[in-house]
């Protein structure tokens, strides 16, 4: 007879994780779930299944891990992100539901039938890359990152999800060779490098390439703007994702650039979060 069941394997998750995240249930299901390989309906349909030894050690480290604040994503090694399964590994950032809006934004601006030269630089798992890519099949797409273990994991996700996306490795601009594209977008490093909320929490566990930008937050997005005269076409797109008390800053940078129609849309939270603009014709 099995050791262990699962309704008593999700409550002894429950206990564990009580206080110490906001959702203890439904965190020790995805874990069961994962460590035994079976799905929700499966579940459902018997709560009390028995759960063999290997499944159960494999239950238990992951709720160790979740313990001690590591995201769920990490964990499992993938999250969902514009509705693609994208795979993570220790150098990717965890994709964040409000870099969906850029994702939105930049849809918004790029018609479907046209074949446009588009640049994502920073494209860590290759989530915004892979997010436009099917919903404009006829643009070319190139991303870049200066984190080859990122990249690699970007390469997997895009063959897995058999998306033609163009990687190059390097600096920002450095890797593109003075190319110009119709619309470069980003969502860049924008921490504060002394910001005293990351010192806990799920970000402790991300890679600080990904995260820190100078002693503002704005290095990388200063970087980025300077580059767009030498990048962007005359009436090419811009969309940046930046922090949420960074929109005067991003706003100044872009205008200061020359760029003209600046737009800032809001979170959820009704934050501005992302910046788009355009080239001068
Ligand atoms: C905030 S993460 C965003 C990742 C991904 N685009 C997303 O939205 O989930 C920023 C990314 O920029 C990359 N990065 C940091 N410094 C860079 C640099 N100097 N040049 C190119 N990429 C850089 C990091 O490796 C990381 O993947």
């Amino acid at each position: 007879m099995a050791k262990h069941r699962s309704a008593a394997l999700v409550q002894e998750g429950i206990t564990q994780l009580t206080g110490r995240s906001d959702s203890p249930r439904l965190d020790a299901e995805v874990l069961l779930l994962a460590a035994c390989g079976i799905n929700r309906t499966a579940l459902a349909r018997d709560p009390d299944q028995p759960i063999d030894a290997q499944s159960a050690d494999a239950f238990f480290s992951f709720l160790k891990r979740r313990c001690r604040a590591e995201p769920i994503a990490y964990i499992l090694g993938h999250k969902e992100f514009w509705s693609l399964d994208i795979e993570l590994n220790d150098a990717t950032l965890v994709p964040r539901p409000e870099t969906e809006i850029l994702v939105e934004m930049t849809l918004d601006a790029i018609p479907r039938d046209t074949a446009i030269e588009l640049a994502d630089l920073g494209t860590g798992s290759g989530a915004i890359a892979l997010a436009l890519a099917i919903e404009r099949p006829l643009a070319r797409i190139t991303a870049t990152d200066i984190s080859r273990a990122a990249l690699t994991k970007a390469r997997e996700n895009a063959k897995r999800l058999a998306l033609d996306i163009h990687f190059v490795e390097g600096d920002w601009y450095a890797p593109l060779n003075g190319h110009q594209f119709d619309a470069i977008v980003s969502n860049p490093p924008y921490v504060r490098r002394e910001d005293p909320a990351l010192e806990t929490g799920p970000a402790h566990f991300e890679p600080a390439l990904a995260l820190f930008a100078g002693d503002d937050g704005l290095d990388c997005i200063r970087t980025l703007c300077a580059g767009l005269k030498d990048h962007l076409r005359p009436g090419g797109l811009v969309v940046l994702e930046h922090g949420h008390n960074q929109q005067d800053a991003v706003h100044a940078l872009l205008f200061a650039t020359g760029l003209e129609s600046i737009v800032q849309v809001t979170d959820h939270a009704g934050l501005a979060r992302v910046t788009s603009a355009r080239m001068p014709r």
